[in-house]
């Protein structure tokens, strides 16, 4: 019997999956991220064997998630069309490293995914997949098979007595990870309507915002934030309670349409409350620490970048070399942002470093003032002289 190794979920479509392989004569091992999702993975993995998988892997990513994937995102502000934090993309990568090596350890032929074929993800799951091993085959059930809909999907589990409990009413899909969650389908494919406030998972909504508002100060050694509130944090717990405070002040929430690679255009909302304060911190500390140039040229590396994670591409030459650069730009930033969360805001409320460019007695408009004014005369007609004509 040849062996596939499915990413498995534990919703209806990669439950319908293993079924569907296992009908196909393939033997179906399953594989399941935690990449902080907070399920049941106990259950899940009853489901799986319960749904015709022959043996089940979970496996904690986690940490690999946080300091291979998240940290060299949060040093290079890598933000999608300005909007999206990249929760879901960072995810896929690292999941299909797992997938290859687990197929190495059973010997497998095969790895498979629950991805459409309309999405990103499946560019990403197999671009992945590709690099590590051009010698897999890959399966993508859902592209194959002969369901029309979600409701044709929940018919044929309930056929075959396949654990799920979604209900053909919530049509909501999401995907979830620490880092955040991707919310699509149902009522936000209308882009006239705003979302429902049922839509949001983790972030309160306006309406119940506290009254009062929360301060957090961040600590960041060469860009890797290192403490909050002046206490070392392990970088897991760290992510952990700021999106719990931040969802709490309805921090991170997003509503956008945007370009897929596979050329349609999709509207998604994004609740990522951590990711954003940390973003806003990393950036406040930047604008002190770097210089302009540097600041600049950043910000196009930072563009490229995040292309290259939506893309589908970490495993690529180039952001590995974009990488080494931003690593290399990190070198200065250490120091400490405390930021203000109200109201769905986060602003900054107190920047500290010992690399500060900050000088003040040159910023100043008091009488300290160190800035001699006399240069600038000259500095501004050289800096002109290029573009005066003569008389
Ligand atoms: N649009 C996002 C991306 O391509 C998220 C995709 C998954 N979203 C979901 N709701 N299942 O990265």
């Amino acid at each position: 019997m040849k062996k596939v190794v499915l990413a498995y979920s534990g919703g209806l479509d990669t439950s319908c999956a293993v079924r569907w392989l296992k009908d196909r004569g393939w033997d179906v091992i399953c594989f399941i991220a935690d990449l902080g999702q907070g399920e049941d993975f106990a259950q899940i993995e009853n489901r799986a064997l319960a749904t015709g998988a022959s043996k089940v892997y979970i496996k904690d990513l986690q940490e690999e998630f946080i300091q291979d994937f998240i940290f060299p995102t949060i040093k290079a502000n890598a933000i999608y069309e300005g909007k999206y934090l990249l929760a879901t993309a960072l995810g896929r990568p690292l999941i299909a490293k797992y997938l290859v090596e687990i197929a190495h350890k059973e010997k497998a032929d095969c790895v498979a995914h629950g991805c459409t074929g309309k999405g990103n993800d499946q560019v990403r799951f197999e671009v992945t997949a590709g690099i590590l091993d051009p010698g897999l085959e890959i399966l993508a059930p859902v592209r194959e098979w002969e369901f029309k809909s979600r409701e044709e999907e929940i018919d044929y589990a309930q056929k075959h007595n396949i654990p799920i409990d979604v209900t053909k009413k919530k049509v909501y899909s999401i995907d979830r990870n620490l880092w955040g969650i991707s919310i699509e389908a149902g009522i936000l494919e209308d882009l006239e309507q705003e979302p429902p406030e049922d839509a949001y998972i983790i972030t309160k909504s306006p309406s119940q915002h506290s009254t009062y508002a929360k301060y957090v100060e961040i600590y960041f050694e060469k860009g890797i934030p290192k403490k909050l509130d002046g206490k070392a944090i392990k970088p897991k717990e760290l992510i952990k309670q700021l999106n719990e405070v931040g969802g709490l002040h309805g921090i991170g929430r997003t509503d956008m349409v945007e370009n897929r690679l596979v050329g349609i255009k999709s509207r998604e909302i994004y609740e990522a409350p951590a990711a954003t304060i940390l973003y806003a911190a990393h950036r406040e500390l930047e604008s002190v620490v770097l210089d302009r140039e540097l600041t600049h040229f950043k910000e196009m590396i930072s563009l490229k970048y995040s292309e290259l994670i939506y893309y589908g591409l970490w495993y690529s030459p180039l952001r590995e070399a974009l990488e080494a650069f931003i690593d290399s730009s990190q070198e200065l930033v250490t120091g400490s942002i405390k930021l203000k969360l109200f109201k769905g805001n986060c602003v900054p409320a107190g920047r500290k470093s010992k690399n500060a460019l900050y000088r003040k007695e040159l910023a100043t408009y008091g009488k300290e003032d160190k800035f001699n004014q006399k240069l600038a005369e000259g500095f501004i007609r050289i800096w002109g002289m290029p573009y005066q004509r003569g008389k």
